[in-house]
């Protein structure tokens, strides 16, 4: 009988934890099941004798996955992979998967959920701005781009992208405009969204001289990972224009200079919730279910990363 083990320091919706248990319950194996853990002893302990693991931002680090002897795949509720060590997985030949698409609204609507509050002051009883007629840089669009510009077109926003994977046609299709490069998206747009994946190419990516590209009022929005910022050049654009503005779902390292120095000009979630619905987490957790069922059954690998 295999054996899975639920790994999320950061607990799903108790409905989701039910839905994947009876696809493990149906096709007859043990769930374990590991929340809010604060001590790495108590994943490393839990991981000893599983087969397959689900998880969310929780690190499934070289120790972890060295410790796993009877590991055969690792499935990321979600879509970002950056908190696996996918060289360890691979050397252990463990399979790595990822739940592309699955929580992207519930980050979507957090994404937009965050404009409107930064744009209304944080609700602080004094005017604020609107949305529509406003320009929105899209950075990456993947699934959770896609439906961010969906939703802003909704609030009558002016929709505009830049992705070098994507054919512009398939964009445009959308009804969204195709700029040529990303510092011409920080020039047009008034507020940019930042879809990007964390990996070597990206980050600290997000610097000083592009934020300085985006027009007086220029909002930078991150529910993407905090490692892609740059946080000496966001510090810098925060103190050189008073008119900046940032909003992300987890807060920079630099979080105590904000509270200290830019009071309302920014707003950070306390802990990661872009994905954090219970709908995200039946539809990732239901899909890392049946991903892990179909690999350990049929050998089936769609969705695999490594
Ligand atoms: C993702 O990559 O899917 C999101 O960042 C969600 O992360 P979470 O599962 O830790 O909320």
């Amino acid at each position: 009988m295999a054996k899975v083990l639920i790994a999320t320091e950061k607990p799903f919706a108790p409905a989701a934890v039910n839905s994947i248990k009876e696809v493990f319950n149906k096709a007859g194996y043990e769930t374990v099941l590991l929340e809010k853990y604060t001590d790495k002893a108590d994943l490393l302990n839990a991981v000893a004798d599983v087969d397959a693991m689900i998880i969310r931002s929780d690190k499934a680090t070289k120790e972890v996955i060295n410790t796993a002897k009877n590991l055969k795949i690792i499935v990321r509720a979600g879509a970002g992979y950056d908190n696996i060590d996918l060289e360890a997985a691979t050397a252990n030949n463990v399979v790595a998967m990822n739940t592309p698409g699955q929580n992207s609204n519930a980050v979507a609507e957090l994404a937009l959920g965050m404009m409107v509050l930064i744009a209304r002051g944080g609700y602080n009883g004094k005017p604020g701005t609107e949305l529509k007629g406003k320009k929105l840089g899209i950075h990456a669009y993947g699934h959770v781009g896609k439906l961010v510009g969906n939703i802003a077109k909704g609030f009558g926003m002016e929709v505009y992208a830049f992705d070098p994977f994507i054919e512009s046609s398939v964009i445009e299709a959308d009804g969204v405009k195709v700029v040529n490069s990303v510092e011409e998206l920080y020039k047009t747009c008034n507020y940019v969204s930042l879809h990007i994946p964390a990996n070597d190419k990206t980050k600290n990516s997000i610097n000083f001289n592009l934020l300085n590209n985006m027009p007086e009022g220029g909002t930078l929005i991150n529910t993407a990972r905090k490692e892609v910022i740059d946080e000496n050049g966001l510090l810098k654009i925060m103190e050189t224009r008073n008119d900046f503005k940032y909003v992300s779902d987890i807060a920079p390292d630099c979080k105590d200079i904000f509270a200290e120095k830019y009071e309302s000009r920014f707003f950070f979630t306390p802990k990661k919730m872009g994905a954090q619905t219970a709908e995200a987490n039946i539809n990732a957790g239901i899909a890392a279910a049946t991903q892990i069922v179909n690999f350990l059954e049929n050998g089936d690998v769609a969705f695999k990363v490594n």
